[in-house]
């Protein structure tokens, strides 16, 4: 099923990526709005591997133990807060019943690096920070994230060169550049000039109050998709962290793959990879893409999801490229 409107498609087609590129200080890799144009996209990559041209660039991949250091910036409710850590941590509980984030998991591990070393399957999370006060305005610009970095690493965060990785949350009320425009989440790494260290990174926004329709998709439906569209309910009841929690799947799969975004990627041009969750942005089940998530489970209460993890959380997060079947790929498959 396709966009109801194909010009409204068209004209996302045509003005994303130069926007995107337009406003870049510099290079980095975004989870973009799931526009029309990319939906339709990931079908196509799905039916026909001949078009994804995933090379590897030589660089490295996360393969040691990955220390995950969250940054929360705003206010967030501790039900909030909790679902986004037992995310996290079911990346690595192969406890979870299939199919789990962990199998889930299982396809961005099929990526190694040139000395042979495949992404690890072990993450933790090893140390928090808050700013529920807006240490840096209610306003950040890809660069000012960086500065927010630096304040929680004031603040006790250790600089972890050997196996962190950090990740800032946005609450309501934040405003980042590009946010639901543009983007609703993005990876890179941080800059001596502005935190002391380089270390890869993600920015996460919380999209519930403001644009639940572009980047806590499909629990909040476009109305370019018509009115045949109606949107999923989230399995933790909460439409902007079920949003978040794709689009922080998506950055972290990404940011294993290419974390210093020299390693694995689609695409000639790096300032625009394309990479291993782009491929399969909006396929969530067997047959998504374009307007549809593909086949997913519900559970008694009418609850949407694709994978189990710990303490019987559900979740909905969308697919990642396997390079060993040469299409996307999720645990939840119907063979
Ligand atoms: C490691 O990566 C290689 C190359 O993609 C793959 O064939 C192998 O299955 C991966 N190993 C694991 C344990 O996923």
């Amino acid at each position: 099923m396709r966009s109801s409107n194909p010009s409204v498609a068209l004209v996302l087609l045509s003005l994303l990526p130069p926007f995107i590129l337009a406003t870049a200080p510099f290079s980095y890799s975004a989870s973009k709005v799931p526009s029309a144009a990319a939906l339709g996209e990931s079908k196509r990559y799905e039916g026909s591997s001949d078009l994804v041209n995933l090379r590897y660039h030589m660089g490295p991949v996360l393969s040691s133990r990955i220390n995950l250091y969250l940054i929360w910036y705003g206010r967030w409710s501790p039900s909030q807060q909790s679902t986004i850590r037992d995310f996290l941590l079911s990346i690595s509980d192969a406890t979870a019943p299939s199919p789990s984030v962990a199998e889930w998991w299982s396809t961005v591990a099929l990526y190694a690096d040139q000395t042979g070393a495949n992404v690890t399957r072990s993450l933790a999370i090893a140390g928090e920070s808050s700013s529920p006060s807006l240490s840096r305005g209610a306003t950040l610009t890809r660069l000012s994230v960086q500065q927010v970095i630096a304040d929680a690493m004031h603040a006790g965060l250790p600089a972890d060169h050997r196996n962190g990785v950090y990740l800032l949350f946005t609450a309501a009320g934040v405003d980042v550049q590009d946010f639901c425009r543009a983007v609703c989440g993005f990876h890179y790494f941080t800059f001596p000039s502005m935190v002391g260290h380089t270390l890869p990174y993600a920015w996460i926004g919380y999209s519930g109050r403001r644009c639940p329709e572009v980047c806590a998709y499909p629990f909040a439906v476009p109305s370019y998709m018509g009115q045949g569209t109606t949107a999923m309910r989230p399995p933790n009841g909460d439409v902007g962290v079920d949003g978040m929690v794709s689009v922080i799947a998506h950055e972290l799969a990404e940011m294993s793959t290419n974390p210093l975004v020299n390693a694995w990627y689609a695409g000639d041009d790096p300032t625009a990879p394309t990479e291993i969750a782009d491929l399969c942005e909006g396929v969530y089940g067997s047959g998504g893409g374009g307007a549809y998530t593909g086949a997913v489970a519900s559970d008694g209460a009418g609850r949407q999801f694709n994978v189990n993890g710990r303490k019987g959380r559900k979740f909905l997060i969308q697919w990642v490229w396997s390079p060993v079947r040469r299409s996307c790929a999720g645990p939840n498959a119907v063979n």
